[in-house]
């Protein structure tokens, strides 16, 4: 199956992040809440890893707690804005770099700049949702891992804003809102990139606000807002605006706050410890709970 065509445009995405650096981690309380939770799996692995890909690193703030649950690991930050891998670098002191040997590198998550076999993790929180091409992504992730190496990566499924989708859909029939892969789509492209025994699951996280022009503006500062190539080019009328706020009314909670959902998708693979080049199609795992749901 092919990707959604409605992948985000990686230019105007990457220029959005390298704006967005400076401001990022004040308003990034579901990504630290998502990057916690993930963070929060390593001590299931079995494993201790001394080499580790951060996966579109941001400002860094994984790189710092992957290097502080690992202290004798290698760290390697990669980031398609070179903003966010400056930011990322300044987190660590001279001597931390020098030590450990942690690298901080402006690259593309689709295409890696690194050698085969090079990491024995690759961790990701919220990036993998901007990639264009998910089979790409995940082969390139594949080929950069040693055999027996571990991926773990968070990223965003359809219902991710639905609030704001909906209060557009009143205005118009634009592509206002970033759209977002189901799980059984990524599942899919980790099958296809030959990842070994995929696991994903799923929860819905809820960020409340006191109004959804506040909603808007974080997305804005995170850079996070809308890169869609259906988006519309010129300026937002403040009736459209209007329209939307006044929409996004009916969604108001009981006490008094806007919600504003997330899907949030965890997943975790493996690099086969011996790859055979026709690899019987696998099925990747969902957790029993959260089959028969709505993703079963
Ligand atoms: C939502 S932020 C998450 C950052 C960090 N992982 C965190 O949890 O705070 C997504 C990051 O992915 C980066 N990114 C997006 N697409 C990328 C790609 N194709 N390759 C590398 N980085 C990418 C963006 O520049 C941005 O810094």
């Amino acid at each position: 199956m092919a990707d959604s065509p409605l992948r985000p445009d990686k230019q105007q995405m990457r220029a959005a992040f390298e704006q967005s650096a400076e401001h990022y981690d004040g308003v990034a309380i579901l990504q630290r809440e998502v990057a916690d939770r993930l963070l929060e799996r390593l001590p299931l692995l079995k494993m201790v890893p001394e080499t580790i890909l951060d996966l579109g690193s941001g400002t860094g703030y994984c790189s710092e707690k992957l290097a502080a649950h690992y202290p004798k690991a290698r760290i390697t930050a990669l980031d398609l804005a070179t903003a966010m891998v400056t930011k990322t670098r300044h987190r660590f002191s001279g001597w931390q770099r020098f030590r450990r040997g942690h690298q901080f590198v402006c690259g593309d998550a689709e295409s890696l700049p690194f050698a085969d076999n090079s990491f024995e993790m690759v961790f990701s929180s919220l990036t993998i949702q901007w990639c264009e091409n998910l089979e790409q992504t995940f082969g390139e992730i594949r080929r950069v891992l040693k055999p027996g190496g571990v991926l773990l990566y968070t990223t965003l499924g359809p219902d991710t804003l639905r609030e704001l989708r909906a209060s557009w859909a009143a205005v118009d029939k634009g592509v206002h809102v970033n759209t977002f892969l189901d799980m059984h789509d990524v599942g899919d492209a980790m099958l296809r990139a030959r990842l070994a025994e995929p696991v994903m699951d799923m929860e819905l996280l809820t960020m409340t606000y006191d109004d959804a022009m506040l909603l808007m503006r974080d997305l804005k500062t995170l850079g996070a807002h809308n890169v869609n190539p259906g988006r519309s080019h010129g300026l937002t009328s403040p009736k459209k605006i209007k329209t939307v706020t006044q929409t996004y009314e009916s969604f108001r909670m009981p006490d008094g706050q806007l919600p504003a959902s997330y899907e949030v998708v965890y997943g975790h693979a493996w690099r086969a410890q011996k790859e055979t080049l026709q690899q019987p199609p696998g099925e990747f795992a969902i957790p029993l709970e959260q089959l028969g749901g709505k993703h079963g």
